[in-house]
């Protein structure tokens, strides 16, 4: 092994900012999971909307990446992006994810696992319309997930549209939201000795029945 990657082996962090428990945790995950939110927006934690989102292609292979949360409510929680790029096709094929967070300085992460579906074309308009020009013309301009020849190919695409559509480019086609449906939620908080926290809330005819994990 490299010096590098022993001293890798030798990084270590106890955890002992907070707690969960059974009685603190409220019986809704949708209501803890905004309480969790609300505490990383208010800490200021970096990116604390940015969450990895876990697909799984045809062949069964998995794959992730990060995308941003633009809303969430009793029906499951949202982003943008792009229908025709990879994460869209691998959904396109198989409609199961997973979302996970990591606030690292609440030494907190929640992961959601559902069923994932498009939104409505009424909101995926309402949330374009609210970006600025540039992402508008950005998500014309940018062929996500393909191969391209160079970075000239995004500079010349975003000029072409931007001249097309000047100030009010539409929705492209290609371009909308998933909303994840929740069947799982998992709470983390890291504590002393390895010896974490982990509630998980999985739905149990139709209500949801919370259990505690083995760290
Ligand atoms: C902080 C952060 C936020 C991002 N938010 C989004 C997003 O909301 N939607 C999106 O399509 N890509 C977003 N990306 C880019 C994706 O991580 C990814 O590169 C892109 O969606 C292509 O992924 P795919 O080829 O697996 O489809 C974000 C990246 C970062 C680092």
């Amino acid at each position: 092994m490299s010096s590098l990657s022993s001293s890798i082996a030798d990084l270590r962090k106890s955890y002992e900012r907070a707690e969960l428990s059974e009685s603190s945790s409220l019986d809704s995950p949708l209501e803890q999971f905004d309480q969790w939110l609300q505490q990383a927006l208010k800490a200021q934690v970096p990116e604390p909307n940015a969450m990895t989102l876990a697909t799984v292609a045809g062949d069964m292979r998995p794959s992730t990446r990060i995308v941003l949360i633009k809303g969430y409510d009793e029906r499951g929680l949202v982003w943008y992006t792009n229908y025709d790029s990879r994460k869209g096709q691998q959904l396109a094929g198989n409609p199961f994810a997973a979302l996970q967070f990591h606030w690292v300085e609440l030494e907190r992460v929640v992961r959601i696992e559902g069923c994932v579906e498009k939104v409505s074309a009424e909101e995926s308009d309402a949330y374009f319309n609210s970006r600025p020009l540039d992402s508008r013309i950005g998500a014309w301009a940018s062929p996500q997930s393909q191969v391209i020849s160079g970075r000239s190919v995004l500079v010349a695409n975003a000029a072409k549209y931007g001249a097309k559509y000047l100030l009010n480019p539409p929705r492209p086609p290609h371009w909308g939201g998933f909303r994840l449906v929740p069947e799982r939620w998992e709470f983390w908080q890291g504590r002393k000795s390895r010896l974490h926290d982990r509630l998980c809330y999985r739905l149990e005819n139709n209500a949801w029945a919370r259990e505690r994990l083995a760290p």
